[in-house]
């Protein structure tokens, strides 16, 4: 049988298969940044199609962390209960669910956070346009060290909200250039203060962040993503990519992560997160989620060797909802197509 299809028994986390639904935002919320029917069938699918784990898309966690159109939020519990009826399709079908917990920091724009300036660790906007409304993206206000607190609370009221209506996780989005890793990186982090400057300083924002998580959730109903290689606009590591992860792997699992997702957005896997989770592994006892695009040939062996312990496929379940049945079958997988964005089947 392929390893794939052998089910996930870690006292972090159970699932029926190594098969993940990797997060991926699609936009299709509706006006009050609630999940729909439609959302619900859509991720039903992915569940009926044998998935064994689902990564929501991106969900907002507060009006000021938005950066995008249509996109869901989990600040409200009118939001929060409308995943519900998401969260039991999934589970009907046998799947598991995690919520992904988002703030966008600086990838945003005032259009899109109530009028508000968009925070970031910076007053330095990102380059180029916010392909959402075709502005440049907003200049950002550098968030205090007083104000921290309460945007760990953003994802603290969050994540309470989000496993009340029935989700088995929450995952941390502390990846792919977005609030957390606007601290985390040095060419976007210029503070001077003791959130900026040295490898320790640039970890405080996410060790705070998860300590004030852990006080309140269990280990296995939380995980994180991060992305320390991945594309953009070129393949890009981390600056100081070695002490980066000797200082915060150690540190995330001493403050209580267990699960971890390592991501390189659309980059070439081997290339980027697979070089990272080769790192990591030997010192990590925990779970770890890595993928893109790989064929089921590398993803086996991936899992078999011991780098992963589940695989992620974004948008390879876009174009195949069944594809852990089609791991099953062995029948072929059909090609991702960009105008499959725009509509949700
Ligand atoms: C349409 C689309 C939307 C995405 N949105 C998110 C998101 O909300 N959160 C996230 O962490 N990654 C997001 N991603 C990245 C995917 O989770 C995944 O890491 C990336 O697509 C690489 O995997 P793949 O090559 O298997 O598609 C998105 C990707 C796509 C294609």
């Amino acid at each position: 049988m392929s390893p794939l299809l052998t089910p996930l028994a870690s006292p972090f986390l159970e699932a029926r298969n190594r098969t993940v639904m990797s997060a991926m935002t699609r936009g299709f919320a509706d006006s009050d940044h609630c999940a729909t029917p439609e959302i619900a069938a859509y991720y039903r699918r992915r569940a009926e199609g044998g998935a064994g784990l689902i990564l929501t898309e991106g969900v907002v966690i507060h009006p000021t962390a938005d950066g995008y159109k249509d996109v869901p939020r989990i600040a409200t519990a009118k939001q929060a209960d409308s995943w519900r009826p998401v969260v039991d399709a999934v589970h009907e079908a046998g799947a598991k669910i995690a919520c992904q917990l988002w703030h966008c920091g600086r990838i945003s724009h005032s259009d899109f956070t109530d009028g508000h300036a968009p925070v970031s660790s910076t007053m330095r906007a990102a380059e180029g346009l916010n392909r959402q409304n075709d502005k440049p993206y907003g200049e950002p206000r550098a968030l205090t060290a007083e104000e921290m607190p309460e945007v760990y609370g953003y994802f603290v009221d969050a994540a309470h909200r989000a496993l009340a209506v029935g989700f088995d996780a929450v995952e941390l989005h502390l990846g792919h250039g977005y609030l957390a890793d606007q601290f985390l990186d040095a060419r976007v982090n210029d503070r001077t203060d003791r959130y900026g400057g040295s490898v320790e300083n640039r970890c405080r924002f996410v060790l705070e962040l998860l300590d004030r998580v852990f006080a309140e959730v269990e280990p296995n109903r939380v995980m994180a993503r991060i992305s320390p290689s991945r594309w953009m606009g070129g393949l890009y590591d981390w600056p100081d990519l070695d002490e980066m992860l000797a200082y915060l792997i150690p540190e995330m699992w001493s403050q209580g992560l267990r699960i971890l997702d390592i991501s390189c957005a659309n980059a070439d896997y081997f290339a980027t997160s697979g070089r990272i989770i080769r790192a990591v592994r030997p010192h990590w006892n925990g779970v770890i989620l890595g993928g893109a695009s790989l064929s089921q040939e590398d993803a086996e062996a991936e899992v078999r060797d011991g780098w992963l312990d589940m695989v992620t496929w974004g948008r390879s379940f876009l174009a195949n909802p069944d594809l852990t049945r089609r791991i099953e079958t062995g029948a072929v997988w059909l090609p991702f197509e960009n105008e499959m964005r725009n509509v949700l089947a």
